[in-house]
């Protein structure tokens, strides 16, 4: 297909590294259903590459496949809890993924990582390297032109980049949209809540998106403990109330288990939670199994932003996914054609 050059960047191509598999399916997916719609005669498929790892655990991405002046998006989700990998193991088969693309002379390289690695750690508070900014800078040295991300922690962490431009994107829309159209919450009786202060601005365009008030907790943490919290304090009305929790991501679930027990202890009534990466390390699915026989959790709506697979989706009651796939595509297939994202960012 001739592309014109006023329209398009070069030809939309998109590889995936072994963990980013799953999600760039669905990505290019919604891409044909675009293109379909658009009659845009593209056809879209994943590039051929391999991610080689050798005994010694190190990693080599090879492109088997022409990408000179094409406008090329690298999938990766970096904490993939159907592999075996690391999240370090993955950042690193990204990083080569980047920087093979970067030796193939490519005309733009976009990183479209769901999860923002190392994100928590934006700021020092001690003797401690700020590894979101280190995360930043590799990816930027390696040849990442753009990144896309999925409700990125810290919004800060754009500044970490210096020519890299970071588009965060927000779950909010698909979350809000299956809670009220699908499920049919009953909005009269919610009341939004973050699990912590830093949660409070999400909890506020959850509300303000549904229509419903909003309640802080205040949560405090001590930090020379990794993963505990120290305590928690309720700002808001939530008695005889239903109540949507959302964060960015569950990873213990401590944070999580601590609000919802506090906010039944004040009087809530259901406690839904929407969270854009549930990423549910360690043995955070059967403490939220827990809460949920014990009727203190009534469902956790999460994205295949961290993809469960589709055998964990269906035999998990208390658990229910949005895809963000066409999201994803939809900026993906903007960005290509030179056409505004700032809406679908919201
Ligand atoms: C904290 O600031 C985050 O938004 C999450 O609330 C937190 O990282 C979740 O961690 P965990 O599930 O381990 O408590």
């Amino acid at each position: 297909m001739q592309l014109n050059p006023l329209e398009s960047r070069g030809a939309l191509s998109i590889a995936a590294c072994n963990s980013g598999k799953s999600f760039a399916e669905r990505v290019i997916t919604e891409l044909r259903r675009i293109a379909k719609k658009e009659r845009d005669e593209a056809t879209y498929g994943l590039k051929d590459t391999q991610e080689i790892v050798f005994p010694n655990g190190e990693v080599k991405f090879v492109i088997n496949e022409f990408i000179r002046g094409d406008d090329f998006y690298i999938i990766q989700c970096i904490d993939d809890p159907l592999s075996e990998r690391s999240v370090n193991d993955n950042l690193m088969a990204l990083v080569t993924a980047i920087h093979a693309a970067y030796q193939s002379d490519p005309d733009h390289i976009t990183a479209v990582i769901p999860q923002f690695p190392y994100s928590r750690q934006e700021r020092r508070k001690t003797r401690e390297a700020i590894s979101a900014k280190i995360v930043a800078q590799l990816l930027e040295n390696v040849g990442a032109q753009r990144v896309l991300t999925l409700d990125i922690h810290a919004e800060a962490i754009q500044g970490f980049f210096t020519y890299t431009k970071l588009e965060d994107m927000h779950a909010s829309g698909e979350i809000v949209d299956y809670l009220t159209h699908k499920l049919k919450l009953d909005i009269k009786n919610l009341v939004v809540t973050g699990p912590d202060v830093g949660s409070a601005e999400k909890a506020r365009h959850y509300s303000k998106r549904i229509g419903t008030s909003f309640a802080i907790v205040d949560k405090a943490r001590d930090y020379s403990k990794p993963g505990q919290i120290e305590s928690m304090r309720l700002v808001g009305e939530v008695k005889d109330r239903d109540i949507l929790i959302v964060d960015d991501m569950i990873a213990t679930g401590g944070t999580l288990l601590h609000a919802a027990a506090l906010l039944k202890e004040k009087g809530a009534r259901d406690i839904y939670v929407a969270v854009s990466l549930p990423f549910f390390n360690g043995n955070a699915v059967e403490r939220i199994e827990k809460a949920y026989r014990d009727g203190i959790i009534k469902l956790v709506v999460g994205t295949d932003a961290v993809f469960w697979g589709e055998a964990f989706v269906q035999n998990t009651e208390w658990y229910e996914e949005v895809s963000v796939a066409p999201l994803f595509a939809r900026v993906i297939y903007n960005v290509n054609k030179k056409r505004s994202v700032s809406k679908l960012l919201r």
